[in-house]
């Protein structure tokens, strides 16, 4: 049997780190989860039963009442989150989710729930996985750990572009500053910021295209796989 490895993108918000994991993990016949959706769903689930997250007792109670799942979808051809059974991969792309999810995200108990369960999905390896801490913290061994940047603006346009094709009142102020909050809470926070593994390799696609980008990753996952053969 092909031996097969761990694969852990972080980076900043909206830089493409899930466009890259998606694609990565189609031609090498991986699985993808994006782990950023279930810090996106505990935040969707917290904000509909109207859970104050500043107490930890509620938090607890709350968590043990959330299951998270992920299931292949044969018409997207993507694998989606549900939430207690419901399909949300759509519902926790909105700007009210991405408006608390930092804050979410920086719980001790919220992180911990999560992180149990990305280690149990990547358990067989042969999982692209993407972040803010997957290379540090949750698959600290795996074998090819990528770390992606971009210049703040365009990935401000990025994120403008996508968010604007679903609702045409949102503005670009909006988007930048929540990109920028979010930059700074995730990499601020005590448990787990967002940091550059020592042994990762950056890719920066300011200037990169999807096909240069995902070239760039093959190559990478490629010369690993040798290693290993
Ligand atoms: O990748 P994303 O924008 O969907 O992530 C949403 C938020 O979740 C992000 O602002 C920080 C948090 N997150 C995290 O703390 N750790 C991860 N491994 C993934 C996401």
């Amino acid at each position: 049997m092909k031996p097969k490895i761990t694969i852990t993108i972080d980076g900043w918000s909206s830089c493409g780190k899930s466009t890259l994991a998606k694609q990565l993990a189609k031609v090498l016949g991986y699985v993808y989860i994006d782990s950023g959706a279930m810090y996106r769903a505990i935040t969707l689930y917290f904000l509909r039963n109207h859970i104050d997250w500043t107490d930890e007792k509620e938090v607890t109670e709350a968590l043990n009442n959330i299951s998270i799942e992920f299931h292949y979808n044969d018409v997207s051809q993507q694998s989606e989150i549900y939430l207690n059974g419901e399909n949300v991969e759509y519902v926790i792309r909105d700007l009210v989710i991405a408006e608390k999810v930092s804050d979410v995200a920086a719980i001790e108990s919220v992180r911990s729930f999560a992180v149990a369960q990305q280690q149990k999905l990547g358990m067989y390896k042969g999982i692209v996985m993407d972040g803010r801490d997957i290379g540090t913290t949750v698959f600290p061994d795996a074998e090819l750990k990528i770390f992606m940047t971009a210049d703040t603006a365009v990935r401000v346009e990025r994120r403008f572009k996508e968010l604007y094709a679903k609702n045409p009142n949102i503005t670009i102020e909006e988007v930048k500053n929540n990109l920028e909050m979010r930059d700074y809470i995730d990499s601020n926070r005590k448990i787990s910021p967002l940091r550059k593994a020592e042994d990762a390799i950056e890719i920066d696609n300011t200037n990169l295209s999807m096909e240069e980008q995902l070239r760039k990753a093959i190559d990478l996952a490629e010369k690993k796989l040798k290693r290993l053969a």
